[in-house]
């Protein structure tokens, strides 16, 4: 293990995590409400490759309604950040999320890995190909690209599948000096352990989150509220850091 960086250096490679507390103020609900239910389903009766075989109706029904809801809901100030931070910095940077909406790419960010999915895209339950997905897939939409006639599921990693990315993932905490992670509760693994991952290789770690996440003990710094508040003034922090000497972001 090697020391942490020097928190008021500049940092080269810093990944971030988001989960659904990002998307929260845009109006998306988060996972783990007061009532414990996902938009009044279990998780497992629309999250699991069981539910899918036991009731595909059900499960494409409901990823459906979440497609179409992306519609009426717009990146907010904390997506937006993200986006200047990422055409801003001149350093590594990989925003992984957990998210499945599009609202990161909305707010303008393209160094972007979508590891549990993407509402936006479907795979072949034949073939595995990945493509765009339909508007409604419920009524058995054909893969594109595949011969042996397979139909499309939502492109969401469900539980007990493999996240996408991971490789890459690992390559970027490896090489990460800063990793932040931001309104995620630090429930399900793998990105709940990125925190450990990232802290072993010596990075620097920081929450945002709107409360203490399950995880918060792990981090070297905890900021805790709202993501439109938070998430941009961090950015504003490192982007004034990554200013070329004598541009000062503030001249004032
Ligand atoms: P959760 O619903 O578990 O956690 C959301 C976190 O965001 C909580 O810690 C909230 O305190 C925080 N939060 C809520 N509003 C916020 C705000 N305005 N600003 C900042 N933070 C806020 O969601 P995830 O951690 O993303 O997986 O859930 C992880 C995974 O569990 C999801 O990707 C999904 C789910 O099952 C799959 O579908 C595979």
């Amino acid at each position: 293990m090697s020391d942490k960086p020097n928190p008021a250096a500049q940092p080269r490679s810093i990944v971030i995590l988001t989960g659904a507390g990002i998307s929260a103020e845009s109006g998306v609900p988060t996972f783990r409400g007061p009532d414990g239910l996902w938009e009044g389903h279990r998780v497992e009766d629309v999250a699991t490759p069981e539910a899918f075989a036991r009731d595909p109706d059900l499960v494409q029904s409901f990823y459906d309604a979440r497609r179409a809801a992306l519609g009426g809901v717009k990146p907010n100030a904390a997506h937006q950040a993200l986006g200047r931070l990422d055409a801003a910095f001149d350093g590594d940077l990989l925003i992984v999320t957990q998210n499945v909406d599009d609202l990161h790419e909305r707010g303008g960010a393209r160094r972007l890995l979508h590891m549990h999915g993407e509402l936006l895209r479907a795979s072949c339950t034949v073939c595995g190909v990945r493509q765009p997905a339909p508007a409604v897939l419920r009524e058995g939409a054909a893969c594109e690209s595949c011969e042996a006639g397979g139909t499309l599921r939502p492109d969401i990693v469900w539980f007990g599948e493999m996240p996408h990315g991971m490789g890459h993932i690992e390559a970027a905490l490896a090489d990460a000096d800063l990793f932040v992670s931001i309104g995620t509760s630090g429930a399900v693994y793998p990105a709940a352990g990125f925190v450990r991952t990232a802290a072993a290789y010596g990075a620097r770690t920081l929450e945002l989150n709107l409360e203490p996440s399950e995880g918060t003990a792990l981090f070297d710094e905890a900021r805790h509220g709202p993501a439109t508040r938070l998430v941009p003034a961090w950015a504003d922090e490192i982007l004034g850091c990554n200013s070329p000497p004598g541009r000062a972001p503030n001249p004032d």
